[in-house]
């Protein structure tokens, strides 16, 4: 399977709003495939339409392979259905902006709707590392990156790394 070239952070294709998808054909099948084989050859536990190119509502995301335990998840036109109000905080990684790690809060669990590669939709609550993981996915979606969230002590600490991202791009 073609391992895809991933986005790098400051390309404005980061930064673009995603349409829906609107049908699920065999380019988007190969699409799905090749993300996932993507974020696997990359050691990622999530990959989002944007970051490979594309202006979709898709990502995929496997909270669990590097546990021993691959647990595949291709989510389409995804959405929050509600949220905790408890914040905890982590720290996110994004191989988008490799080498800055981003100590975020976001929401302990979140209720995720998306759609399936065979037109299913699902309506789950995530804890734990999966709903950190499908926030973080989510908001590459919308154009929105984990650094946008960091707190202004940790922005200034993360600058001069991301200063040189920028000038390497
Ligand atoms: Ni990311």
């Amino acid at each position: 399977m073609p391992i895809l070239p991933i986005v790098q952070f400051p390309d404005p294709m980061l930064r673009r709003p995603c349409l829906p998808v609107e049908a699920v054909d065999a380019g988007l099948r190969d699409l799905a495939r090749n993300m996932l084989d993507t974020m696997y050859a990359a050691t990622g536990r999530g990959l989002a339409g944007p970051q490979v190119g594309v202006a979709r509502r898709i990502f995929v995301m496997d909270c669990t392979w590097k546990e021993g335990t691959p647990a595949p998840l291709v989510c389409l036109n995804p959405e929050l259905r509600d949220a905790s109000d408890r914040l905890v905080t982590n720290t996110e990684g994004c191989l988008s902006i490799p080498g800055v790690p981003a100590l975020v809060a976001r929401p302990e669990w979140v209720v995720l709707r998306w759609s399936d590669l065979d037109g299913v939709t699902h309506e789950e609550k995530l804890d734990g590392f999966a709903a950190i993981c499908a926030q973080h996915e989510l908001d590459h979606l919308n154009g929105r990156l984990c650094i946008d969230l960091m707190d202004e002590a940790a922005r200034r600490a993360a600058s001069p790394a991301l200063a040189t991202l920028g000038a390497a791009a």
